[in-house]
């Protein structure tokens, strides 16, 4: 590996410490600290996942890398500190803000997100991409969670860090999280790398669920069998484990609904059931969702639901749903 990629990873990895050192031990930590208490973090997990503070001032870390010896132009380029606007020197990144390293596969810190402490705006300041870090290839905790992915052959994949530290807390070990970007094909090459199959635990808003809905095709195309853990309306993970407790989120993912499930509550939710026309157009978008299933068994199965539902013939389904599959082929 090129000698700058090792600087940069090096100097994140002492970075992490620093920030993590902050946060733990001194004043200036003390109400990031607090604030990670009011949200259910313990020192345990502060610990586990590393997590840090950045004070306000301007030069904590670029003193603290320059006194190491750290070429600051390379620190810059790592997306650790940024050029002033002046030409004249370096500032830090990241300031004020409670930080969460980000780890490669093989578990070296290769950047960072820092979130603001309580309400401000961008609630999250990423690094940027580097010789070291491609946002879309990074599955945050892929590193932790591995062992666990490959023994049950399942990963859950979340939308945020918090959700997978509040996971990871309440016995789910096999989760990762994309970096707030939509998932990429590179995400679904390294997920089907360890799994078989994935389980979609994206925030329950209108956001969240239209996500999942993109993201199904994209980890089938990769060849991973995905379900979809459904959470009730506004709740993210995070926030669902704060209300409800780890028990109720394990049986959450132990119970999640299939692709075609999923899709029939997502288009159901597109139509106002109550007037004739959307009644109608569901059902059609509905029957040609089951069509595309392989087994005529579980086709009969959403094809019977619908039928009690809206009371039309099963018989009258079936003929629409045959007609959708020769289209389909
Ligand atoms: N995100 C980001 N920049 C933002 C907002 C979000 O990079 N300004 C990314 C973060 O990785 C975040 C994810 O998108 O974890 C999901 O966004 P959101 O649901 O808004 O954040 P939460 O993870 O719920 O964050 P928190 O619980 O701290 O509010
Ligand atoms: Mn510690
Ligand atoms: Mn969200
Ligand atoms: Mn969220
Ligand atoms: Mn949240």
């Amino acid at each position: 590996q090129d000698p700058n990629e090792w600087k940069v990873i090096e100097a994140h990895e002492l970075a992490a410490k620093f920030y993590h050192y902050l946060l733990s031990n001194t004043k200036q930590g003390e109400r990031a600290k607090h604030y990670l208490r009011e949200r259910g973090m313990t020192d345990r997990l502060i610990d586990q996942f590393m997590i840090g503070y950045a004070p306000e001032e301007w030069d904590v870390l670029s003193r603290f890398l320059d006194g190491r010896g750290y070429p600051l132009e390379l620190m810059a380029s790592g997306g650790l500190l940024s050029p002033k606007s002046d030409g004249s020197g370096y500032v830090d990144r990241f300031r004020g803000r409670i930080m969460f390293p980000l780890w490669d596969r093989d578990g070296r810190a290769v950047a960072f997100a820092g979130r603001i402490i309580d309400e401000g705006q961008p609630k999250y300041l990423n690094s940027p991409e580097s010789m070291v870090f491609t946002k879309s290839r990074m599955l945050y905790n892929l590193h932790h969670a591995k062992p666990f992915v490959r023994k049950s052959k399942s990963a859950v994949l979340f939308e945020g860090f918090m959700d997978v530290i509040k996971a990871w807390n309440a016995g789910v070990k096999n989760g990762v999280a994309t970096m707030g970007t939509a998932l990429t094909e590179e995400h679904c090459v390294s997920l089907r790398r360890q799994a078989e199959e994935v389980i979609l635990c994206y925030d329950g808003d209108d956001a969240g669920q239209a996500a999942v809905h993109k993201s199904i095709p994209l980890l089938q195309s990769a060849g991973l069998k995905v379900l979809i853990a459904i959470l009730p309306k506004g709740k993210d993970p995070d926030e669902y484990i704060e209300e409800y407790g780890p028990e109720a989120f394990s049986r959450l993912l132990d119970d999640p609904v299939s692709t075609t499930k999923f899709r029939l509550i997502y288009s159901r939710k597109s139509h106002i059931l109550l007037k004739e026309e959307g009644r109608k157009n569901y059902l059609m978008e509905a029957v040609g969702i089951v069509a595309e299933l392989d087994s005529s068994t579980e086709r009969e199965l959403h094809l019977k639901e619908l039928s009690r539902e809206f009371d039309v013939s099963l018989e009258a389904l079936k003929q629409d749903c045959h007609e959708y599959r020769m289209e389909l082929q």
